[in-house]
């Protein structure tokens, strides 16, 4: 009876936008946007009353967080000193929503790899940061485009959502309720971050991942075994969007900054590195798995910098790329997608047996780890 109701990975598909950003490029328009802003401010700057920005760098990008590209929905407006935000023409309720258009296209992949067909698929998680609406659920949205028989439903849990919606899924397999899930996370973080905000313009970037979580007894034999999921959170205000009704202000770039993402960079990082380390040392060894054994750690792409102090002490040792792979340089952070991405794209060279983790961590704080091992 157990072996029937076993959750496994099928497949993973991923849609990337074809526009990138470098570094360069939104350097050169973000000091643009300053040297505008102060000259247009330089009396009220000289009086003390406006304060003068300051010039970004790619260097500094480039040190601070191992970004040096990222993939956006559209390019022009996000580096038009004027606008510096996504800006595409609105669509009326028959047409389908951009968030969906991307979430559909990395579904079909997912289910395209598994040989899988929508009548197989007995729900959908769109599992993601920032939705584009509240209802109807973009998940029912994607469900209807695909031509699934079944539910669907929204979840957030900022840049954890993604390992939430497996653990999520992989409960629905194991108590019976379903027998197939698609866990989808279509990422327009583009439309959150502010890109006037010189702490934060270079971190995000846009994506849609997918992941085919299904009942062992019908997946393809290429699979991936889920060993175990766990999940935390802890409160904290260090990562922070206040956009919502409630908030009336709208994110318009003008002087409602809390509106769009907000971060204390430094305590997230010496806060979050040292939770999730111990998370997944005390997953594996619930697990009964030898952590230094761990032929491969997805993580959360949030920081290169991050991603190494966790792996190391994991591991007991600086890893190296093959150990714990990032796609931050082209990608950028892309929220719950990041370990996602990095998981498709470095997954198909290990070998039948080995294991591997794939791990998020975010606002919240939240962190969830997927310990998964190759079947065949
Ligand atoms: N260009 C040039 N200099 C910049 C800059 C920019 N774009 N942004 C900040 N600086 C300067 C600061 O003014 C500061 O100068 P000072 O030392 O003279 O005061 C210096 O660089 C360091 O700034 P700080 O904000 O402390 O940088 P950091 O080294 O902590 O790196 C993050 C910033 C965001 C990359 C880093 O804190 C981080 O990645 N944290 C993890 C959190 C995360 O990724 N969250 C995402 C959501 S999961």
């Amino acid at each position: 009876m157990q072996a029937t109701h076993r959750p496994v990975i099928s497949a993973t598909g991923l849609f990337t936008p074809e526009d990138s950003i470098s570094n360069e490029e939104l350097v050169a328009s973000f000091n643009t946007f300053v040297r505008q802003h102060n000259a247009a401010n330089a009396e009220a700057i000289e009086a003390g009353e406006v304060q003068a920005l300051e010039e970004s760098s790619v260097e500094f990008i480039e040190k601070a967080s191992g970004i040096k590209a990222r993939h956006v929905m559209a390019k022009a407006p996000v580096l038009d000193p004027a606008i510096m935000a996504p800006r595409w023409a609105e669509r009326g309720n028959d047409e389908l929503s951009v968030l969906a258009e991307i979430g559909v296209k990395a579904a079909r992949d997912a289910l395209a790899r598994a040989g899988r067909g929508a009548a197989d698929v007995d729900a959908v998680l769109c599992a993601a940061s920032n939705m584009e609406r509240p209802y109807p659920a973009m998940a029912i949205e994607i469900q209807q485009e695909l031509g699934i028989d079944g539910f669907g439903f929204d979840m957030n849990v900022a840049c954890s959502s993604a390992t939430f919606g497996i653990q999520t899924a992989a409960d629905y397999i194991r108590s019976g309720n379903a027998r197939s899930v698609l866990v989808v996370s279509p990422e327009i973080t583009s439309g959150h971050l502010n890109w006037r905000d010189r702490d934060s313009h270079f971190i995000f970037g846009d994506v849609a991942t997918a992941v085919l979580v299904e009942d062992a007894g019908m997946a393809p034999a290429r699979h991936w075994d889920i060993l175990g999921t766990k999940l935390k959170t802890v409160f904290s205000n260090n990562i922070r969007n206040n956009f919502g009704f409630l908030n009336r202000a709208y994110p318009d770039n003008a002087g409602t900054a809390d509106k769009l993402f907000v971060q204390e960079g430094r305590k997230v990082f010496k806060e979050v590195v040292p939770m999730v380390a111990q998370m997944i040392m005390e997953e594996a060894d619930r697990l009964n798995i030898e952590p230094t054994s761990l032929r491969r750690m997805w993580l959360h792409q949030a920081n290169a910098g991050m991603n190494r102090l966790i792996a190391h002490k994991v591991l007991g040792h600086e890893a190296s790329e093959d150990e714990s792979p990032t796609v931050l340089d082209t990608y950028g952070n892309t929220s719950s997608a990041g370990s996602i991405i990095a998981f498709h794209l470095h997954s198909e060279d290990l070998s039948a047996g080995d294991t591997g983790l794939i791990c998020s961590f975010g606002a919240g704080y939240s962190a969830g780890t997927v310990f998964v091992r190759k079947a065949a």
